[in-house]
């Protein structure tokens, strides 16, 4: 309504011609395109404008646009590297150093430890340590953490290498911090910038954070203080926009907070001295938010049902022991085994960690894989295979759950991935001649010709695809029983 695309009186869309709006678009991104502050900008909304009838229709998904190949490209310059972002990274970075140089003053062995929350890309993480470098030997650690793995093997190849004090670490600020391995009370600094807003309750969040700080420790903010188009088409097709409960707090129709609601809810949790570095610069659409904890923390405590003695299951990201009696995958099914070891692998190498570490029959968001590492493992599954759509890790959860997909949808080609019509060593061996013969037997048997004698005259390396591995599985199984009874 406010651009006038809606009729205000009937509440319905004004249509327009779409061919001169593109056409009006492609005029204006000429220019912007060419200007260094806007670019990045330009690039999104236009990815993001000609994927939104797919995103809408459902048929594609808002983070398979943006993240494409998983790729953080499309998004990195959004939060550096322009005018407004530098400049209210610069101002928290500031007063990093403002803290800092007090700190070190009035206890110049002080060893620091600061922690940054979704640091994704790490736009405001960059100016920090160039800034940092002078007091990179007071630093203890430097804990970079995001709700997505991507971002933290984007920022141990990125930053790595020049800050020793890094450590990297899954952490959903939306949880309570005792299950994330954040040690309660041991950071003078907690940093946020632009993520505090993409959770569900503000308050809760707060809370999270402040246990992470040690008594007159400082919260940092980097927040949105406005509601702009830019967002909606673009990171407002994201399901994190849209999570909060709390839109009492929430500016109406955004995430975002106002000035007057941050202060109002850091002083109700127990932050003092809550100020406002770059009031004059509100204008811009940001805000930098610098505030006292008192030390007090509210946590909540996990639910633990009575009558269950089932252990709690622990947050994504966090290494769960298994029980010691817990079940083996099933064993003496060659296929499923075989699959199993390819697909832990190759989960491993996109993930960056050992296979085996990844129980098959485990979500594979416990390892860390959530929306944009699933576009990563996506592409990498269909250089192996045919026909994987990019819901696929939306439909299935578990490398368990994506064998019996393939060995429902694509067994041939599951097959022919795993080596399965060659001859192998051992039982692989056996069970591909008995998929090879379970194939002729299918072949036969439409013709009314299946004697068991014919399978022994059939040659292993005639592998039909004409039955489904499924199919032929459970025939291998059935004959390899019928063999060994005879
Ligand atoms: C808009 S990006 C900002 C990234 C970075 N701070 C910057 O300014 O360049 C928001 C980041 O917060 C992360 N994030 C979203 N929800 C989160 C949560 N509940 N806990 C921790 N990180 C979260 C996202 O994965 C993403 O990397």
């Amino acid at each position: 309504m406010r651009h006038g695309w809606i009729d205000a009186s009937a509440g319905a869309l004004m249509s327009i011609d779409g061919a001169a709006a593109w056409a009006d678009w492609e005029h204006a991104k000429a220019p912007w395109l060419q200007d260094a502050n806007r670019r990045a900008q330009v690039l999104l909304v236009d990815t993001m404008l000609r994927a939104l009838p797919d995103i809408l229709n459902q048929k594609r998904l808002a983070t398979d646009a943006m993240f494409p190949d998983s790729s953080l490209r499309l998004v990195e310059g959004i939060y550096k590297n322009n005018l407004v972002a530098d400049y209210f990274n610069a101002v928290l970075s500031d007063v990093l150093l403002a803290y800092l140089g007090q700190r070190l003053a009035q206890d110049p062995k002080a060893r620091i430890r600061i922690l940054e929350i979704g640091a994704g890309t790490g736009g405001t993480s960059a100016q920090v340590f160039a800034k940092l470098s002078r007091y990179r030997d007071h630093l203890d650690e430097y804990c970079y953490t995001d709700l997505s793995k991507a971002f933290l093997m984007h920022a141990q190849r990125e930053y790595g290498p020049g800050n020793p004090y890094l450590s990297y670490q899954r952490f959903d600020v939306g949880l309570p911090i005792a299950a994330q391995q954040i040690a309660a009370g041991a950071f003078d600094v907690v940093i946020a910038s632009n993520v505090l807003h993409a959770t569900r309750n503000i308050r809760t969040t707060l809370r999270n954070a402040k246990a992470a700080l040690r008594r007159n420790g400082v919260l940092l903010l980097n927040e949105l203080s406005d509601n702009v188009l830019f967002s909606h088409l673009t990171f407002g097709l994201l399901e994190g926009w849209w999570l909060y409960d709390d839109a009492a707090l929430r500016i109406p129709g955004s995430p975002g907070l106002s000035p007057q609601s941050w202060k109002s809810v850091l002083e109700d949790e127990g932050f003092g001295l809550v100020a406002f570095p770059a009031a004059a610069a509100h204008g811009m659409g940001q805000q930098i938010i610098v505030a006292e904890s008192d030390g007090v923390v509210r946590q909540a405590t996990p639910f633990i049902p009575e009558s269950s003695g089932e252990p709690l299951r622990a947050p994504s990201g966090q290494a769960e022991q298994k029980p010691a009696e817990a079940a083996p995958p099933p064993t003496g099914d060659l296929v499923r085994d075989k699959a199993r070891s390819y697909f832990r692998e190759l989960v491993g190498e996109t993930i960056r960690i050992p296979a085996s570490e990844i129980e098959a029959c485990e979500p594979l968001e416990r390892y860390g894989i959530d929306s944009i590492l699933v576009v990563q493992l996506t592409s990498r599954l269909r250089s192996v295979l045919p026909d994987i759509s990019s819901t696929l890790f939306f439909e299935v959860q578990s490398i368990d759950g994506l064998i019996e997909h393939l060995l429902a949808t694509q067994p041939a080609a599951l097959a022919a991935l795993l080596d399965l019509h060659e001859a192998a060593p051992g039982d692989l061996a056996i069970t591909a001649a008995l998929l090879v013969a379970a194939s002729a037997y299918r072949r036969r048997e439409s013709r009314g010709a299946h004697r068991r004698s014919d399978f022994s005259s059939l040659d292993p390396k005639a592998a039909s695809q004409e039955i489904t591995l499924a199919d032929a599985l459970n025939l291998a199984r059935d004959l390899r029983v019928a063999t060994a009874a005879e």
